[in-house]
């Protein structure tokens, strides 16, 4: 059975102040068992103070990107050993934002992907189609792609330090979330096309999670789906009641 993971991508919200409050209402909120698998991803500049927060909890700190270059003249940018100094445990990769915004292609990912996996921190790796994708019946060759090529030269026994986000892109900050048909339909898929690029025994344990709007009320029955395994939450992270509520359902979900 996959572990089940709850992220919570902050984006680029939260001042240090709302960073520190937010996080340690968390701690109280969230009792050790029920902290287990949730990952917080705060701003870059917030991780330090977040992880400070967390000593002594099992929540776990995530980044929101990284480069795949160890050092060097990268201007503005951030390598996998620098998380893994200050505790960085997760990093996302391959969002959507990220992707359309910042014009990361699927090579770009597969770079970030192997460098992060080669410096020992997991990545939440994310795909989704785009509503035009999706409406000319090319959700699965979308998903297909970004996946081979993610998640090419890496290999599968290293597989068990990636946890796939499937974030359909017109259901991100949109308040428009996927079916759990929908949703539950792309995961088979996934695990499907996971089994092929491993094998079962691989694949039938890899976590994939579902992003894009997800909400305190839509999570439960998006979460009846069997190949659902989590979330990777955005706005509603940013509020400790809102994603308690998340995470608690979650791990009511799952024996
Ligand atoms: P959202 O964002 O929950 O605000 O839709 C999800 C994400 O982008 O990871």
């Amino acid at each position: 059975m996959p572990k089940s993971i709850v992220g919570g991508n902050w984006k680029m919200n939260t001042t240090l102040q709302e960073a520190v409050s937010l996080t340690g209402l968390l701690k109280d909120n969230l009792k050790v068992s029920q902290q287990e698998g949730v990952v917080l991803c705060p701003p870059f500049v917030y991780l330090s103070a977040v992880k400070d927060i967390l000593r002594g909890s099992e929540i776990r700190l995530g980044a929101q990107d990284v480069y795949f270059q160890p050092k060097g003249a990268f201007t503005g940018e951030i390598s996998v050993g620098m998380l893994k100094d200050i505790g960085c445990d997760y990093v996302i990769i391959g969002h959507s934002e990220r992707r359309q915004i910042f014009k990361e292609d699927n090579d770009m990912v597969n770079k970030k992907l192997k460098s992060s996996l080669q410096g020992g921190v997991s990545c939440i790796f994310c795909v989704g189609e785009t509503l035009e994708q999706r409406q000319e019946n090319l959700t699965e060759k979308t998903i297909r792609q970004q996946i081979e090529a993610g998640l090419d030269e890496v290999p599968s026994d290293r597989y068990n330090q990636i946890v796939i986000a499937y974030e359909p892109v017109w259901a991100i900050g949109t308040g428009k979330n996927a079916t759990p048909e929908q949703a539950q339909e792309v995961h088979s898929f996934i695990r499907k096309l996971l089994t092929h690029l491993s094998n079962e025994i691989v694949a039938r344990e890899m976590t994939i999670i579902y992003g894009g709007s997800v909400t305190a009320d839509n999570i439960q029955s998006l979460m009846e789906g069997n190949d659902i395994n989590g979330a990777l939450v955005g706005g509603a992270s940013l509020s400790a009641d809102s994603f308690t509520k998340i995470v608690n359902i979650i791990k009511n979900s799952r024996p």
